[in-house]
């Protein structure tokens, strides 16, 4: 069996499982009700098939959102993909797509509906997922996760509710340490701030505030090393964006790459020669991530970051990154 729902309240728990074999594609999945409950990918921890197509639709009640955390996450890199969306599975509601081996962080829906596909290529499969998901009421921010080798300080997340993080010795925190669960102006309960990262002592990278800056890659103008792993952050106010422009962009296309997370879409990839367009955030963060492979090095990346007052700027001006 490729789904187990969980003990719920006061809801019926529907399911359904389709599962055939038509060709060489598998399909598998359903439509999952309840408050609770988890979805495991078919056959975990075993490995699912080869040509799968598995899609799982979570509907909630009106009103509530839909939390999933990954408590396993093993799915064969660039081959095989877990596709999430915001509603159900149409292209327009797209989120991301989640492959490799690294457990994500947990995702919220915007609405009552959540979606999650996963296909699979002709060969090599891997552990899979299993997911827990949870509905939200409209006065919960939902457990925000622990990123790795963090500690997270408290067990209540509605509104008004605070908790910390720390990070195990040899780590520094980068981000802001305490998160509020606040009201936004859509009147959702949400997170002020991101859930910050555990950056190990001798790596690249920071945490920066203020109203502007600029960020640069190791030893720019010169040449960065090779196997870079760097991670910035930069923070704002609660309701303030932040805004980045290149001014210099060089990396080896497609291996040396810096990956930039809080705008939209949710990740931009940029990697080559070409000098990418400016980069507004859709909150009060931004999360830069440099990775490099071990050969050919070039000039890196040089960008200057700015908060809210910028960003307007380039709204009216008709730039969207
Ligand atoms: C659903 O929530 C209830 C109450 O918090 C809990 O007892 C139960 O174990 C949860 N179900 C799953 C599948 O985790
Ligand atoms: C998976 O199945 C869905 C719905 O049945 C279909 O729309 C989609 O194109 C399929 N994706 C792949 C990669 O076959």
């Amino acid at each position: 069996m490729g789904i187990k729902t969980g003990v719920t309240f006061w809801n019926l728990i529907f399911f359904m499982m389709v599962t055939c074999v038509r060709g060489f594609i598998y399909t598998c999945g359903g439509t999952l009700k309840g408050r609770n409950g988890t979805i495991e990918s078919p056959g975990f921890p075993y490995g699912y098939q080869n040509g799968a197509n598995c899609t799982w639709v979570i509907v909630a009640e009106e009103g509530n959102r839909i939390q999933i955390v990954f408590q396993s996450f093993a799915v064969e890199e660039d081959y095989d993909f877990l596709s999430l969306y915001d509603g159900h599975p149409h292209p327009a509601n797209f989120r991301t797509r989640l492959t490799g081996f690294q457990i994500p962080p947990p995702v919220t829906s915007t609405g009552s509906v959540f979606s999650l596909r996963l296909t699979s290529d002709f060969a090599v499969s891997a552990h899979g997922f299993k997911i827990y998901y949870e509905e939200l009421q409209s006065s919960s921010c939902g457990n925000p996760g622990v990123p790795p080798k963090g500690i997270l300080y408290g067990t209540r997340f509605n509104v008004g509710d605070k908790i910390r993080y720390s990070c195990v010795t040899g780590y520094v925190l980068d981000g802001h340490p305490q998160l509020t669960c606040v009201t936004n102006a859509g009147n959702a309960a949400v997170w002020d701030f991101p859930v910050p990262i555990c950056r190990a002592e001798d790596t690249c990278g920071d945490t920066l505030r203020g109203s502007s800056g600029i960020i640069t890659s190791p030893n720019f103008p010169s040449e960065y090393y090779n196997s870079a792993d760097c991670t910035w952050t930069i923070l704002a106010d609660p309701g303030d964006t932040i805004s980045i422009i290149f001014t210099d962009f060089q990396t080896e296309e497609k291996y040396d790459y810096l990956e930039v997370e809080g705008s939209e879409p949710p990740t931009i990839w940029l990697s080559g020669m070409n000098v990418p367009s400016p980069i507004v955030s859709n909150k009060n963060w931004l999360r830069l991530h440099f990775v490099t492979d071990s050969n050919h090095r070039y000039k890196g990346f040089s960008a200057h970051y700015q908060g809210k007052l910028l960003a307007l700027s380039l709204h009216m001006h008709g730039f969207h990154g």
